[in-house]
């Protein structure tokens, strides 16, 4: 039996990754995710090296399966990032936010898997040649920062152009979605919004009901004004964003009106005056759950959706 590349590559049980979430995915959530089977990412964008340290240490502490580090290339810090993820043994990395192209070298030479995101068939080309062991192709129905493509479209474009394996990313939290996702020409999925309301995730209890109570509807973007387009639940913070956007206000005060705004509302939970980050299948996300509960229903409900895909296939006549 052929056996899947991304757990082949990452040494893990099952093909699902828990996306970084910045301020919200640090190590006690990534190495619960890891322990149930999948792979714990901890957001490294904007921590102080030594701090993203003591969360690697965190994470080992729970689990000795395979987690990964998620670097934001831009970030002034990312070389000495890079330093601790060697030093610490971490064996996989995601990268987002700019080219790792100069890292990758050091990156490999290290034992460490690099695996870039991308919103762009162009840059997920890019990413192949340069060394990246697998790409994750995110399309705009995630939470965060966001590129322009749906992932319906994408996967499947990014899939028939690269030959190292995809990861599917943004929309999915049920069976349906993660069978969709290999339909699409994927081989895993990454995942950030379902595990918002993990037991073990850290992030402040009115984030996690805000996400709880989400409809369908109730993500929207900002920044697509000034090319940084990000998706959030609709607040009162989302609201002046866009209201500004309108009125063509300066870009310079709008970024400066975000600033810190995402830690507003993780850490101090005024998810009215912060930016509350999650994915459109908010609406999908109806219970806390822990960790393993979250990667089991996921497995179960991959293999029940296939059974019931079957079916409907059979019905069709060709
Ligand atoms: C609150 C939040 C913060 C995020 N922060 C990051 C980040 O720091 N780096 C990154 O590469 N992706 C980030 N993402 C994207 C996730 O890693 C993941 O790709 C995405 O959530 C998948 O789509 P979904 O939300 O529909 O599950 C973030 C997503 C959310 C919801």
């Amino acid at each position: 039996m052929q056996k899947n590349r991304i757990c082949e590559l990452l040494g893990v049980k099952y093909p699902i990754i828990q996306g970084a979430m910045a301020w919200i995915s640090n190590g006690n959530l990534a190495g619960h995710v890891s322990k149930a089977g999948g792979l714990g990412i901890i957001a490294g964008g904007g921590m102080p090296p030594e701090i993203l340290r003591a969360e690697i240490k965190k994470a080992k502490s729970i689990t000795e399966n395979p987690f990964g580090v998620n670097l934001m290339l831009m970030m002034e810090s990312v070389a000495e990032q890079i330093d601790v993820c060697i030093e610490e043994g971490v064996k996989v990395v995601t990268t987002g936010a700019g080219n790792p192209g100069i890292y990758m070298e050091k990156l490999k030479a290290a034992g460490i898997k690099v695996i870039p995101v991308v919103a762009s068939v162009a840059l997920a080309k890019r990413m192949e040649k340069i060394g990246a062991d697998a790409i994750i192709a995110e399309g705009l129905e995630a939470g965060g920062h966001i590129g322009e493509i749906t992932t319906m479209a994408l996967a499947t474009q990014v899939a028939r152009e690269v030959s190292v394996p995809v990861i599917v990313a943004g929309g999915i939290a049920s069976g349906e979605q993660f069978l969709a996702a290999l339909a699409l020409g994927g081989e895993a999925i990454q995942v950030g919004t379902i595990f918002i309301v993990a037991h073990e995730c850290d992030v402040h209890e009115n984030y996690k009901n805000l996400v709880l109570k989400a409809k369908d509807r109730s993500t929207v973007t900002t920044g697509n004004y000034t090319g940084h387009p990000v998706r959030v639940l609709n607040n009162k913070f989302s609201k002046t964003i866009l209201e500004l956007e309108e009125k063509g206000a300066p870009k310079e005060e709008i970024e400066e009106l975000g600033k810190g705004k995402l830690r507003l509302a993780v850490v101090d939970g005024d998810v009215q005056n912060g930016s509350v980050m999650s994915g459109q299948v908010a609406g999908l996300v109806k219970e806390a759950l822990s960790c393993q509960e979250i990667v089991d229903k996921l497995m179960n409900e991959l293999k029940e959706e296939k059974v019931k895909l079957d079916q409907r296939f059979s019905t069709i006549t060709f």
